[in-house]
């Protein structure tokens, strides 16, 4: 099985809700850097005080900030622990740093066209406390504005306004869709379309970490 798996995929291609999942199925730790940076803005960390400018805005967050936060996450993991990583690596940079630390046995690409990105982002609903995501249409909380999970009240991410995940889909393919070809080359990439309905994408996700 793998056990060191990076999930790559524009803005809403749904790396978050295939990543919850497979973390549950097999016992995965998930690191998410956007998890881990929104936390810190909401906190007022050094770190989040600087991250929260270029997220807002739709840019990344320079490398040597995010680097260092996953350099230290990586090494507080006991040896043999099961990881996904959602949302890093995202530049090469970021691939080249991380590849000096772990042997990554899968970068899993996720697919979804544009306009589908645009709907899934503007209407998504997080949880700032378990950090949950639901969609208005697609994956409705049962009590509308509240989390299922955690009974914390929902909110609309800053960036998931329609003119910041422009932004968002237009750094995606400059800085970090150049890593689908860095893992094609190392034997690493598989795709899988992340369109349709949420059981049947993580039943396709499940087969190529199995
Ligand atoms: P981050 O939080 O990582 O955002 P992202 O990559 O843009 O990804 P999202 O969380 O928006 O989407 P997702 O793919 O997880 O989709 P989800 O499952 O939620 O990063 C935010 C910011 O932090 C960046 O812009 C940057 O500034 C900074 N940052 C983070 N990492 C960085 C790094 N490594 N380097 C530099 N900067 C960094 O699904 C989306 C919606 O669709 C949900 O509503 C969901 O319910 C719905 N949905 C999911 N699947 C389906 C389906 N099959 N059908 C219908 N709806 C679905």
């Amino acid at each position: 099985m793998k056990t060191k798996i990076i999930l790559l995929g524009p803005p809403g291609s749904g790396k978050g809700t295939q990543g919850e999942m497979l973390g549950g199925e097999f016992g995965f730790v998930r690191l998410s850097t956007g998890d881990m940076l929104r936390e810190a803005a909401r906190n007022g960390t050094p770190l989040g005080i600087k991250a929260k400018g270029y997220m807002d805005s739709g840019a990344l967050v320079p490398n040597d900030l995010i680097i260092n936060l996953m350099m230290e996450k990586i090494a507080s993991l006991g040896d043999g622990t099961g990881v996904i990583f959602d949302g890093f690596p995202r530049t090469v940079e970021q691939a080249d740093a991380l590849g000096e630390r772990i042997d990554v046995d899968l970068a899993l690409n996720l697919d979804v066209d544009d306009a589908e990105l645009v709907n899934r982002l503007t209407k998504r609903r997080s949880c700032p406390k378990c950090n949950a995501v639901y969609h208005l249409d697609y994956n409705p909380p049962a009590e509308s504005g509240i989390c299922d999970k955690c009974g914390s009240e929902l909110y609309h991410r800053d960036d998931d306004k329609e003119e910041t995940v422009v932004n968002r889909l237009n750094v995606y393919r400059r800085n970090t869709m150049p890593l689908i070809e860095y893992y094609e080359k190392r034997g690493k990439l598989r795709t899988v379309r992340g369109t349709g309905d949420i059981d049947g994408i993580f039943e396709k996700v499940k087969e190529t970490v199995l």
